[in-house]
C-alpha cells in the first residue's frame, strides 16, 4: 500500500494505524465516527476521528482518486471554497480501489440534514443562491463541475447567510476559460440534479409546503444569468462621469464578493465603455481584520458581525476610561471580557451544534429581539440563557459526535 499526503504530514501519522488493507464497509465501528446526515453518494464514504480532527474517507478507483486529490489541492490554493484534501491511499491489497482522504468541514451540513432537522422557517432560496454563487465562482476560474448538485455541496451558516463549499470534484474538467456552451451545459446539469433532489425531499415529506421542486430548480437559471451578467457585462458610462461610473461598477462587484482583475476603458467622443475582467475575490477583509485584532478565525459575515460588537465594546471602554486603546489591546479585552465568557457559557450538552462565532452572533440577535419585546436592554447574560433553552436546544448537532470534540 502507498500513502500520499499533503504537508503538514504530521497529522497523517495518526491515520496510518487504520485498517487500510480492508474494505471501508468492513471497518469496525470503533474506528468509525458517526456524522450528521450526509448527502447522497455513489461511493462508499466513511468518517474517522484522529487526534481531535475528523476525516472523510471515500473509496474510489485510483485514477479518479488521484484526479480529485490534485484538483481539490489546486482549488484550495486558488481560494475556491472546497473541502481540504489530506491525501490518498493507493495500491491496496486484492485490487481494492483507492481511498481519498479529506478533512471533515467543521460545522458544515448537508442539505438532507438541513431539511430533516429544520430550525424555524427553513427556506430553500438561500441554499440555491449560495450554490449559484459557488457555480459562478467555479466558472470564472475555468472549472466545469459536471455534477453540481445539493448532495455535492456543503453548507455552513454564516451570520444569517449560508456559505457553500464544493465537496465532490470527481467529474470536474479544468479549462483556461469556459465557453458559453460549457457554462450552460453545467447549469443544465445543476438544474436536473437539484430538481431531482428536491422531488426526492418532497416524496419524503421533507420539503416545506409551498415549495415547488421543479420551479425552484428552474429558478437556478435566472439567478445564474443575473449574477453572471452582472459580473461580465460591458457598461457604457457617461464620458463626463467616467470615474464615478467606474467606481460604482467596481463597488457592485465587491458587494457581490468579486473583484476586478483588469479593467479596460475604451473612450470615444460620445461614450466610454467599461470592460471588466472579473475574478473571484477572497471575500475576507473582515476575517482578516478580526484575526488581526483578536486572533479569532471565523467566516466572513460572522467576522463582520463580531467586528461591530468589538467596536461598540471598545468605544464603551474608551469612554469610561477616557483614553484611546491600542487596537490589539481593545481586541484582546473584547475576547476576554465579552466574547469568550459567552462562548464558555454554552451548556456542555449543547456544544457542537453551531460554530462558537455563530452562537455569539445569534445571541446578539436574540438579545436585540428580547430587548424589543421587554422595552429595555435585557443584557447578554439573560439573552444567552434564553437563547440556549429556546433556540440552541432545538438545533440539531452539526459536528460529528458533538460534545466529544474540542469546542
Ligand atoms: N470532507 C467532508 N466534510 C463533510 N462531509 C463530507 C466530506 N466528504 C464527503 N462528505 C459527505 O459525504 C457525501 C458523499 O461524498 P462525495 O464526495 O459526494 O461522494 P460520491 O462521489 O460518492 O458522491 C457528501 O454529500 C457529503 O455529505
Ligand atoms: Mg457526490
Amino acid at each position: 500500500m502507498r500513502f500520499i499526503f499533503r504537508p503538514p504530514a504530521a497529522e497523517a501519522a495518526g491515520l496510518l494505524g487504520l485498517p487500510w488493507d480492508r474494505p471501508l464497509t468492513s471497518w469496525p465501528d470503533d474506528v468509525l465516527t458517526t456524522v450528521p446526515q450526509r448527502g447522497i453518494s455513489r461511493h462508499v464514504v466513511r468518517f474517522v476521528a484522529s487526534e481531535g480532527t475528523v476525516y472523510a474517507l471515500k473509496e474510489i478507483v485510483e485514477p479518479l482518486a488521484r484526479k480529485e486529490y490534485a484538483l481539490l489541492g489546486d482549488f484550495a490554493a486558488e481560494g475556491l471554497p472546497t473541502v481540504d484534501v489530506v491525501g490518498i491511499c493507493v495500491d491496496r491489497p486484492d485490487d481494492q480501489p483507492a481511498i481519498l482522504i479529506t478533512r471533515y468541514l467543521d460545522y458544515s451540513v448537508s442539505y438532507r440534514h438541513l431539511f430533516s432537522t429544520p430550525r424555524g422557517d427553513l427556506s430553500v432560496e438561500p441554499l440555491i443562491d449560495t450554490m449559484v454563487q459557488l457555480l459562478v465562482r467555479l466558472h470564472l476560474n475555468g472549472v466545469f463541475w459536471g455534477d453540481c448538485s445539493l448532495s455535492n455541496t456543503l453548507f455552513r451558516p454564516d451570520a444569517g447567510t449560508m456559505d457553500a463549499y464544493l465537496v465532490d470534484a470527481e467529474t470536474v474538467e479544468r479549462h483556461a476559460t469556459l465557453s458559453d456552451g460549457q457554462r450552460l451545459d453545467d447549469l443544465d446539469i445543476a438544474i436536473d440534479r437539484v430538481g431531482a433532489e428536491l422531488l426526492d425531499l418532497q416524496a419524503g415529506a421533507l420539503l416545506p409546503a409551498g415549495v415547488d421542486p421543479v420551479e425552484t430548480a428552474l429558478g437556478l437559471r435566472a439567478k445564474y444569468d443575473a449574477l453572471w451578467n452582472e459580473l461580465v457585462r460591458e457598461e457604457v458610462v457617461d464620458p463626463d462621469n467616467r470615474a464615478s461610473g467606474l467606481t460604482e461598477r467596481l463597488q457592485r462587484l465587491n458587494d457581490l464578493g468579486f473583484d476586478a482583475e483588469e479593467i479596460e476603458l475604451v473612450t470615444s467622443d460620445v461614450q466610454a465603455v467599461v470592460r471588466v475582467r472579473t475574478q473571484v475575490a477572497e471575500p475576507d477583509n473582515h476575517r482578516r481584520e478580526l484575526f488581526r485584532l483578536s486572533g479569532l478565525e471565523v467566516q466572513e459575515n460572522q467576522a463582520r458581525r463580531l467586528l461591530g460588537d468589538l467596536r461598540g465594546y471598545r468605544a464603551c471602554l474608551e469612554q469610561r476610561d477616557g483614553g484611546e486603546l491600542p487596537d490589539t489591546v481593545a481586541g484582546h479585552r473584547w475576547v476576554d471580557e465579552a466574547y469568550q465568557p459567552v462562548v464558555d457559557s454554552v451548556p456542555a450538552d449543547l456544544l457542537g451544534r453551531l460554530a462558537p462565532a455563530e452562537v455569539f452572533h445569534e445571541i446578539l440577535e436574540h438579545r436585540w429581539f428580547l430587548s424589543e419585546v421587554e422595552g429595555e436592554d435585557v443584557g447578554t447574560t439573560t439573552a444567552a440563557q434564553s437563547y440556549f433553552s429556546t433556540v440552541l436546544r432545538h438545533t440539531a448537532p452539526a459536528l460529528p459526535e458533538a460534545g466529544s470534540l474540542i469546542r
